[in-house]
Parts: C-alpha cells; sequence; structure tokens
C-alpha cells in the first residue's frame, strides 16, 4: 500500500496539501518541506533539481508511489527532467506531478481576452514554464510573467500584513497587470496568503490561487489512474517532516495548513 507525498522547497505547499485533503481526506499523506535549504526561487536550475530529487527520494523511501511537488520552483526547474530522465531511470513505476500544469490549464479555461499573467520567484519566470504549458494549450494567448522575489521572504517574517507588503505587493500586481491581463495566477505557493490584497489592487482580473486547482486536478488524475488510486492507503493520515528546526516549521506551517500541525525533522 502506499501513501501520497506531497514535497515543497518549505512551508508554502502546505496550503496545497491543506485543498488537497479537503477534496481527498480518505488517504494517507506525508509531507516534506526542505526549510533547511529554502527558498529555492533564488537558486539555479542544477541546484533546484538536486534538492528535489533529494526531497522525492525521501517519499519513495518512505512508502509513496506517487509525489506532488507542491512548488511552483521546483515543478518548472526540476519536473521535466525528473519525468523524463530520473524516473525512467531509476523508478519506472512511480509518479511525480507538479503544480505547473493544472495552473496553465485552468488559466486557458478562464481568460477571455487572451492576456494572462503569473507572478512567481525569480526561477520559475525565467524557467518560462508557465508561459510554454500555456501557449502549448493555446498558442495565440499572451503570457506575462512577472517575478516577486520579496513576497516569499515577507511572509515567512509574518510580514504580510504590513505596510511594506502591501506597497510591494502593489507594485507587482501594477506591473503585471499594465498588460491588460484578464486572468491572474498566483504562481508560487506563498502568493495564496497574499490573495485579499492582491485583489484589491487587481479588481476585475480572475485570480487563481493553486491549492483548489491542484486538488481538483489530483482527484481526476486519480480517477483515471484506477492502477495507482487502488494502491493508496485509506487511513486518514498526515506526517509532517522538514529539514530543519520543528518548532519554526509547526508554528508557520500551521499558518498555512490552516490548523496545528506537528513535525519531525530529517536528514536528506
Ligand atoms: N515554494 C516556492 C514556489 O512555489 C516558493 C518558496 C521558494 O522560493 O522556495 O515557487
Amino acid at each position: 500500500m502506499s501513501r501520497i507525498g506531497i514535497f515543497d522547497s518549505g512551508f508554502g505547499g502546505l496550503s496545497i496539501l491543506k485543498e488537497i485533503v479537503r477534496v481527498l481526506p480518505e488517504y494517507s499523506y506525508i509531507y516534506l518541506g526542505d526549510t533547511a535549504r529554502a527558498p529555492y526561487g533564488n537558486r539555479s536550475q542544477e541546484i533546484i533539481y538536486e534538492f528535489t530529487k533529494e526531497g522525492i527520494e525521501f517519499l519513495f523511501r518512505n512508502g509513496c508511489d506517487l509525489v506532488i511537488l507542491a512548488c511552483n520552483t521546483a515543478s518548472s526547474e526540476a519536473l521535466r527532467k525528473i519525468q523524463q530522465e530520473f524516473l525512467p531511470k531509476k523508478y519506472p513505476y512511480k509518479k511525480v506531478l507538479g503544480v505547473i500544469i493544472p495552473g496553465a490549464e485552468e488559466a486557458v479555461l478562464k481568460t477571455k481576452n487572451k492576456k494572462i499573467g503569473v507572478l512567481a520567484t525569480e526561477a520559475t519566470v525565467s524557467s518560462g514554464a508557465f508561459k510554454r504549458e500555456i501557449q502549448k494549450l493555446n498558442k495565440s494567448i499572451k503570457v506575462f510573467e512577472v517575478a516577486a522575489p520579496m513576497l516569499v521572504p515577507l511572509v515567512e517574517a509574518g510580514e504580510d500584513k504590513s505596510e511594506s507588503a502591501k506597497i510591494l505587493i502593489r507594485q507587482y500586481v501594477i506591473d503585471v497587470c499594465r498588460h491588460s491581463i484578464d486572468t491572474l495566477v498566483l504562481g508560487c505557493t506563498h502568493y495564496g496568503i497574499l490573495e485579499s490584497e492582491i485583489k484589491k489592487t487587481s479588481k476585475g482580473i480572475t485570480i487563481l490561487s493553486e491549492g483548489k486547482i491542484v486538488a481538483k486536478k489530483l482527484k481526476e488524475y486519480l480517477e483515471r489512474h484506477d492502477e495507482i488510486k487502488k494502491k493508496l492507503t485509506k487511513k486518514k493520515s498526515i506526517q509532517f517532516y522538514t529539514t530543519d528546526s520543528k518548532d519554526k516549521f509547526d508554528r508557520l506551517g500551521s499558518r498555512f495548513f490552516g490548523e496545528k500541525i506537528s513535525s519531525k525533522k530529517v536528514d536528506l
């Protein structure tokens, strides 16, 4: 029997896990946040790939056959290589999915004027992953990606409601909205927490936050893949692992997950 693994560079993926558990409460989950090495958003592609691989192998060793990269940076910088090279060579029967395609598909469905904006980390923007996936679905759509590197540190410092956060959010949103977009993808796990502030500056624009979208897509994926679904343990359990301080993970993680959590520290 197997559990569903959820990997993120840190805490943000907990907001995605929260929605997955709401939609699929019957399964057993393991969450790993690589907090010791987060944020990934300003790191190189090579390093993001190596770190992500280590996280995935930890989850595989702990009984997961299916892993979700609940991190946009890891999904855009590492997932393709993992699916095309790493899994076929080392784990041909295991699956790793990401969060970019679900976000891209939903954005394509929602846009009417065919102009989509994306706010994300430096690494996600420079990978061009959102643009690639959106334009695979519809070549005529224009995609405007803006890196918002200051937002992750602000959220992690618990300053997402501060005046400086509001000023920064406004600047980033104005920057992406000047392209007359009608749909904005919050392409970073941390931005969901900022959604209400982002909405204030982007009136009339459809804001897509990933948690609910990824959860819905995972449910549909399991419906299409009965061979995976029937192997999943149905014990309604969640284990949380962090690579850095347990106390910090439990405190900050609870904000993203929406309820109290208790983690264990591991070395990868
Ligand atoms: N989880 C990352 C993402 O969704 C944000 C934090 C980081 O940069 O590691 O892109």
